[in-house]
């Protein structure tokens, strides 16, 4: 999970062991003990996880099972509408269920003879450097919890539906999972911590919340769109604009609301081309020369 700027809750661990997510004052859980309670066990668990250990296996409420099931059912005729043909390919291969929520293994097990990627627990914000320096090896920090039920179409906070099931179909294509490969490459060769930050700013406009011509429809690439089934309803009526690296990479955006600028490709050869060419040969000394076109722009 976690691009920059993405909307996280920090997760504290006290002295006494004792782990708490702290949800700001308007987040819908903000004043449901039970939903809180919940937050905490489930950080806690991906804090207590050792690496090379199998990831902590969540025993799901039903109260978050149906927030699944329910976001699931309504994403269905959404994905086979408005999705790219690789990612409804990926449904298809993945088959994650549908009426519970799967755990980590399970996940990694689904995709990883797919395209080898595999899924880690992370309990909130993991740093830019170490979230997309993993990428680099096809692994992918996660968070396991669940939004809140009072607003399923739409979380600004990763959850556990956001990163298995909007990326977790598309690590399983062979052109989207190449291109998340790419940016943990791309991320290893940087040493300007801004340089990273314009990089996961052109992943967010890209990987995140890109759109793309395909058979002459407009459909959705993006994990943020297509693991929102609000937001998968109105990419279409968004500003529409071409792909452009300096300006993806420079402009700033706004997780708590639906995107209103998005940037679209002409076909998915295009995205490969433009996003991953500049994955595939960015440098310091590169964003650097962008950063300062961005800046007379
Ligand atoms: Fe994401």
């Amino acid at each position: 999970m976690f691009e920059e700027g993405q909307l996280y809750s920090p997760v504290s661990a006290g002295g006494d062991g004792e782990v708490t997510v702290h949800l700001a004052d308007d987040h819908p859980g903000a004043n449901d003990p039970a939903y809180r309670r919940r937050r905490n066990e489930i950080a806690a668990a991906a804090l207590a996880w050792q690496p090379g250990t199998p990831a902590p296996d969540i025993d799901y409420e039903d109260a978050e099972q149906e927030v699944w099931r329910r976001v699931m059912r309504e994403l269905a005729p959404k994905h086979a509408r408005y999705a790219v043909a690789e990612y409804r390919e990926a449904l298809e291969a993945v088959r994650l269920p549908a009426d519970r929520i799967p755990g980590l293994e399970e996940v990694s097990a689904r995709i990883a003879p797919l395209s080898g990627w595999r899924y880690i627990p992370a309990a909130g914000l993991v740093a830019l450097r170490e979230f997309y320096g993993a990428l680099a090896n096809r692994v992918f920090h996660s968070t396991q919890y669940v939004r809140h039920p009072a607003v399923p179409l739409y979380t600004p906070e990763p959850d556990v539906i956001h990163e298995v099931v909007g990326h977790g179909h598309l690590l399983a294509t062979p052109t989207f999972g190449e291109l998340h490969r790419l940016a943990g490459v791309a991320t290893g060769r940087l040493r300007d911590d801004e340089n990273v930050r314009f990089l996961s700013r052109v992943f967010w406009f890209s990987l995140e919340f890109g759109v793309v011509v395909e058979d002459g429809a407009l459909r959705a690439y993006g994990a943020g769109i297509l693991s929102s089934y609000g937001e998968i309803e109105e990419f279409r009526a968004m500003e529409h604009r071409p792909l452009d690296i300096v300006e993806m990479g420079s402009v700033d955006y706004d997780i708590t609301h639906y995107q209103p600028v998005l940037y679209r490709a002409e076909s998915v050869a295009e995205v490969a081309e433009v996003v991953g060419g500049f994955f595939e040969t960015c440098t310091d000394e590169s964003i650097a020369d962008l950063r300062r076109t961005a800046a007379f722009a």
